[in-house]
């Protein structure tokens, strides 16, 4: 088989690491890039650190509007598949990149797979929600990562091609468990003792845009008189300076502000950490595979799986409902999550065999 796959976000390189040596070992893969994150700590440091094949085509489309962004992808998307003549095109997740590959595959009539379908908020005013949704309304072959997202999709009506195979991602987290642990001097360099710091990320629009909700999340760190190490994405620190924040967070003398990590630096501070706190959905589920209690500045999840077996909590973007969190949520009593048995490392083996029959 040909299969086109479309990435372009950090965490689409995350899943492209899983799945992309799995694919290649029978088929031909074409690797299209289409350049939604461009920065080196968000984009090349990953192929390189993940060993990902190079793209086999770059789309540079840079920043811009989510309608500016997704139309530039457009046509150059339907190019390279015109150009390719894949068997299918395969998209990851839900970002930009996810719906603009979509949509093009749909509209040439290619099988279209979306590996991490069904995922579901039930918060349309996210860009993610109306991503996938509309993403796993075109495809052929709808991969699960969870019994809840084939359950979130049997509810809508969508019963063909619906298929539960595992996380992805957990597959690379089980890989890379030992690999981020020996030599990584990561905590060295950043003069931190293992189980004595919190690790944060803050990245999601409804964060980081909104002024009043970056203001609640940067005094709950600032005033929580815990070491916190906050690896900084470019969206977020663009916002703290838009909002006058930025100064207040390097003023707090127990935040360690930091760029953006190598995933295996990232994975290393996450095994040694005491609490992560966080609104990406990759980190609250690597915090959970990885047994690290998390606290999530959201208000809802998709993984819902980690709430039930309290290695979650939501607290919204609330200053009160934070500091409350965290000193609550090291010491609350957890079960294992559901589905654990697929956390087996061969999710990306179970996509592959799912795109064969199909
Ligand atoms: C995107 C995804 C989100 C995913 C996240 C992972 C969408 C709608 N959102 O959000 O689902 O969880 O990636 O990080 O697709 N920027 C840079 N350098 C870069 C990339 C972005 O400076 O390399 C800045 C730009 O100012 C841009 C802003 O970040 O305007 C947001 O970029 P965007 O492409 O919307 O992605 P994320 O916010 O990262």
């Amino acid at each position: 088989m040909k299969v086109l796959t479309i990435v372009g976000a950090r965490p689409q390189f995350v899943k492209a690491a899983a799945v992309s040596p799995v694919l290649r070992r029978r088929h031909t893969e074409i690797l299209v890039h289409t350049g939604q994150h461009y920065d080196y700590t968000l984009s090349a440091v990953f192929f390189e650190g993940l060993g990902i094949p190079r793209p086999d085509i770059n789309l540079n489309v840079g920043s811009a509007s989510h309608a500016v962004q997704t139309a530039d992808m457009l046509p150059r998307i339907e190019q390279a598949i015109i150009e390719a003549q894949p068997d299918c095109v395969l998209v990851y997740g839900d970002t930009n990149s996810t719906l603009a590959g979509a949509l093009a595959a749909a509209k040439l009539g290619i099988p279209l797979v979306h590996v991490e379908a069904g995922l579901r908020s039930f918060n349309m005013a996210m860009p993610e929600e109306v991503n996938r949704i509309l993403t796993d309304r075109v495809s052929r072959l709808l991969l699960c990562p969870t019994q809840t997202a084939v359950d979130n999709l049997h509810a809508e009506g969508i019963r063909d091609g619906v298929c539960l195979v595992g996380d992805v991602m957990f597959d690379i987290a089980a890989r890379s468990a030992e690999a981020a642990g020996s030599g990584n001097d990561i905590l060295r360099r950043l003069t931190l003792t293992p189980g004595e710091y919190v690790l944060a990320t803050i990245h999601r629009a409804e964060n980081t845009d909104d002024p009043a909700c970056l203001s609640e999340i940067v005094y709950a760190l600032a005033e929580c008189n815990q070491r916190v190490v906050l690896p900084l994405h470019p969206r977020t620190t663009k916002c703290l300076e838009t909002f006058n924040l930025l100064e207040t967070l390097r003023a707090a003398s127990n935040v360690v502000v930091t760029e953006p990590l190598a995933y295996l630096d990232f994975v290393c501070l996450l095994r040694n950490a005491r609490l992560v706190l966080t609104d990406s959905g990759g980190v609250q589920k690597e915090a959970c595979f990885h047994r690290i209690p998390c606290v999530t500045l959201r208000e809802e999840t998709e993984w819902v799986e980690t709430l039930e077996s309290g290695w979650n909590l939501l607290t919204g973007a609330n200053k009160q409902r934070i500091l409350l969190a965290m000193r609550i949520q090291p010491t609350r009593g957890r079960r294992d999550c559901a589905g654990m048995e697929l956390w087996d490392g061969r999710a990306a083996e179970r996509v592959m065999e799912q795109i064969e029959s199909m």
